[in-house]
């Protein structure tokens, strides 16, 4: 058996010059976690050629979603950009990732932190009831460097407010707060300083970092993961993975594409 699944692309978007997010079909047998990724890409010169991409659509959704940037010179992303409906790419038949809520010990509020293209794992958690289950506030947070970079997290956000199930889940538990670097913009600030400086829970009204009650993922630059981690580390968080669940969670977003 092919350690892939053949796909149909169902629709394709190009958000800016250098993002790009799609739709495709999802085999029936195709299983994953919200959160996870898998391999996926497009047969060149009659070889698989593959990339780590987060599903950003959730486990029970019929199609998968992706959301990429686009490398004019990167070997998968030169290419999967031009990608047009009715087009074929290949999924791994295996998802796999740290960002899933069984790897965190339970708390209260999430943190879900993301730079660019990072943010694919969280539109697929945000559309998962359980982790509205679990925790009685979710924290999304997108830094990018434009504000043209946000659109595709803004419209997913949108989309899921008007939604019959989700719309009510949205409005009592999920604070959403885009955040850019280089242009004007309502909140602006890397992750790194707004945590840091307390500016972003006190834009959301909210209490302060505690280890008591937050739980944190992170998906994005790796700059940005190292000082995370950092810095949740001076403060006692504990890395968690699949053995042993701990207060936060990390994947870099998949850059070399
Ligand atoms: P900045 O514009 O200040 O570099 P990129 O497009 O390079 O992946 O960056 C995406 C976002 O991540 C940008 O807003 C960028 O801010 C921010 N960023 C880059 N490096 C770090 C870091 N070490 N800590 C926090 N944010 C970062």
């Amino acid at each position: 058996m092919s350690a892939f699944n053949r796909e149909k692309v169902l629709s394709v978007r190009h958000w800016t010059d250098t993002l790009f997010s799609f739709r495709a079909t999802r085999s029936s047998g195709f299983r994953f976690q919200n959160g996870q990724f898998a391999m996926i890409g497009l047969e060149v010169d009659g070889r698989p050629l593959l990339r780590a991409y987060s599903m950003a659509s959730a486990n029970h959704e019929e199609e998968l979603e992706f959301f990429s940037i686009k490398v004019a010179d990167g070997p998968l992303t030169s290419r999967l950009q031009k990608i047009k409906e009715g087009d074929t790419i290949l999924v791994g038949r295996k998802a796999t990732g740290t960002l899933v809520s069984d790897n965190l010990i339970p708390g209260k509020r999430l943190l879900l932190l993301s730079t660019g293209t990072g943010l694919a794992p969280f539109a697929s958690l945000i559309k998962d009831p359980d982790v509205y289950e679990q925790f009685e506030t979710i924290v999304l947070v997108h830094g990018c460097r434009q504000v043209s970079e946000l659109a595709y997290g803004e419209e997913l956000v949108a989309k899921l407010r008007d939604d019959e199930l989700f719309g009510p889940l949205l409005t009592e538990k999920l604070v959403y707060y885009p955040t850019v670097t280089r242009e004007p913009f309502r909140n602006r600030g890397r992750i790194t300083d707004l945590i840091t400086s307390e500016q972003l829970f006190n834009d959301i009204g909210q209490g302060p970092l505690s280890l008591e009650t937050d739980r944190i993922m992170m998906c994005g630059s790796p700059a940005m993961l190292e000082e995370l981690r950092a810095m949740f580390d001076a403060r006692g968080f504990l890395e968690g993975n699949h053995s042993e669940p701990g207060h936060f969670v990390i994947e870099k977003a998949f850059v070399e594409r």
